[in-house]
C-alpha cells in the first residue's frame, strides 16, 4: 500500500519492488567487478586500451568525514528524490502528488546528477566520522570499525557505491522520460541501494533482526494458512 513520502532519514520505500532492486544490485556487482583492480592485467602484459591520465588533475582529497558527506551532500539530494511523489489519503479519498512544472523536473535531475557524481567520492579515503564521535547505539559500529570493515572489503564497498549509481543513472533517465510513476521505483531502488550499504558497514546487527522479523512473519503467515503460494 502505498503511503506518503515525508521526513529526512532513510525509511521504508512507501511501495518496493524487490525484483527490480535485485535487478540493480546484480548489474551493480559485475560492474564493479569487471572495474575493481584485480581485473586488471598483471604489468608486463600487453594491455589493447592506451594508458591515459587517472585525473584531469593532481590528486582527490576529502572534505568532510563520510557522516558528513552523507548529512551535508548525499540525503539532501535522496530527499527531493524519496518526496517527488506522494499519496494523500484523506476523507475525499486518494489524491497522488508528482513534479508538475519544468521546475520541478529540473529540481529533480539536479538531485539525480548529484548523486550519480557525487556518490564516486566516496571511493577517495577519508575518515568516517568527525573526532569526538557521537554517541552510538548498540546495533551500530563504531566508526573504528566501520573503518576497519571497509579496509577488509574495499570492492564490497566500491560495488555499494556503484549500485546507488546506476539507480541515479536510472533516475536521470526517468526525469528526461518525465514518468510520474517510475519515480516510485525510483524512490524504492534508492533507498535499497542506500540501505544496503548501511547494512553492510554501518549496523549490520539490523539487517539480521531484520531476517529474523521476516523469518517470524513467514512463520506465523504458514501457521495461519494465509500464505500465498
Ligand atoms: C558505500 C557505502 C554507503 C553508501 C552507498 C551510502 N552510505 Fe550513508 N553512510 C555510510 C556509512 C559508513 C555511514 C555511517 C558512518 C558512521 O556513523 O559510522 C553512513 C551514514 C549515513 C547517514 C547518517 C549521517 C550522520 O549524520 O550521522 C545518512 C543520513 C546516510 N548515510 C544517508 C545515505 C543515503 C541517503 C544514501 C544513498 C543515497 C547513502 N547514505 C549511501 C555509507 C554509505
Amino acid at each position: 500500500m502505498r503511503r506518503s513520502k515525508t521526513g529526512s532519514a532513510p525509511r521504508p520505500a512507501p511501495r518496493g519492488r524487490g525484483g527490480q532492486v535485485a535487478t540493480v544490485l546484480t548489474v551493480a556487482a559485475m560492474t564493479a567487478a569487471c572495474s575493481s583492480p584485480s581485473s586488471v592485467p598483471p604489468s608486463g602484459e600487453p594491455s589493447a586500451v592506451p594508458e591515459a591520465p587517472a585525473l584531469w588533475g593532481l590528486q582527490m582529497t576529502p572534505v568532510v568525514p563520510v557522516t558528513e558527506f552523507m548529512r551535508d551532500l548525499l540525503q539532501p539530494a535522496a530527499d527531493t528524490l524519496f518526496t517527488s511523489v506522494s499519496v494523500v489519503v484523506d476523507k475525499d479519498g486518494e489524491s497522488e502528488y508528482g513534479p508538475r512544472t519544468d521546475e520541478d523536473w529540473a529540481r529533480l535531475r539536479t538531485a539525480a546528477v548529484t548523486i550519480a557524481e557525487s556518490v564516486f567520492l566516496l571511493k577517495i579515503p577519508r575518515p568516517i566520522a568527525p573526532e569526538p564521535d557521537r554517541e552510538r547505539h548498540e546495533t551500530e559500529l563504531t566508526a573504528a570499525q566501520v573503518l576497519e570493515k571497509l579496509q577488509e572489503d574495499t570492492v564490497l564497498w566500491d560495488a555499494r557505491i556503484q549500485a546507488v549509481r546506476n539507480v541515479a543513472l536510472q533516475a536521470i533517465d526517468v526525469v528526461e522520460r518525465r514518468d510520474t510513476e517510475e519515480l516510485w521505483d525510483v524512490g524504492a531502488n534508492l533507498y535499497q541501494a542506500c540501505q544496503n550499504c548501511h547494512y553492510d558497514y554501518w549496523y549490520p546487527a539490523q539487517r539480521d533482526l531484520l531476517i529474523e522479523l521476516e523469518e517470524k512473519v513467514r512463520q506465523f503467515r504458514e501457521q495461519s494458512g494465509s500464505a500465498t503460494p
